[in-house]
């Protein structure tokens, strides 16, 4: 699919259709806290846009600054997390926090953002290009699914992520890199979806190889446990 048109295509659905989401700035407004950004992505590894809702308002209610989650006792922090599973990433998201705070703020680069304790690739892509508007490819599993379906990439998950990411970096506009990896995940939560995809609403029909060749159900395809 041509790079500049597929951008171009989905950034204009996600100025009409974005999710409004607590973590959010309105498409076009100035780049959200990177605070909430992070926290988001964190909680957002584990549970749906859903059930994180009411974990994020909480966090940010108790803990308004990413100081105040340095601050915070292990046990309230637990506490808090209880429900969203996973112990282990709470452990991660103070020790991130601490180490946060120490610096002064978060790094603003992909980089800066990989080198912190707890903080994995998706999680520094994803905050480098949200919060910061850095040119960051950020794939997660839905956009692994709208890649493999614009791109027909038929290679098995997981062989196919090499070409998955290498797909998504050529469609990556330079500009509102953060909106793009947004819009990308709610079109596979929305559109793009694993079963009955809405392929005529999709604002990437026309670009669509899996479309065209009436298989985007199909793909992407999983490799035999
Ligand atoms: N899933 C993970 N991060 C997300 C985001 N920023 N928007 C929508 N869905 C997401």
């Amino acid at each position: 699919p041509a790079s500049h048109g597929v951008a171009a295509a989905l950034l204009a659905w996600y100025d009409a259709h974005a999710r409004v989401l607590p973590w959010r700035s309105r498409p076009g407004t100035p780049a959200p806290d990177p605070y909430r950004v992070w926290l988001s992505e964190v909680m957002l590894q584990q549970t749906t846009v859903a059930a994180v809702g009411p974990y994020f308002e909480k966090f940010t209610r108790t803990w308004p600054t990413v100081h105040d989650l340095a601050a915070a006792d292990d046990a309230a922090v637990m506490a808090a997390w209880a429900g969203l599973g996973y112990y282990a990433r709470a452990r991660n998201l103070l020790a991130c926090a601490r180490a946060v705070s120490a610096l002064g703020d978060f790094p603003d680069t992909e980089d800066g953002l990989r080198a912190l304790p707890g903080l994995g690739a998706y999680t520094a892509a994803a905050v480098a290009a949200i919060a910061f508007g850095r040119h960051a490819v950020v794939v997660d599993a839905n956009v692994e699914r709208v890649v493999a379906r614009l791109f027909a990439i038929d290679v098995p998950l997981p062989a196919a992520r090499p070409a998955i990411r290498a797909a998504t970096a050529t469609i990556t506009p330079t500009a509102r890199a953060g909106d793009f990896a947004q819009a990308m995940m709610d079109l596979g939560a929305t559109i793009c979806t694993v079963k009955a995809p809405r392929c005529l609403l999709c604002p990437l029909r026309g670009a669509c190889r899996a479309e065209a060749e009436g298989r985007a159900e199909a793909l992407p395809v999983k490799a035999p446990k």
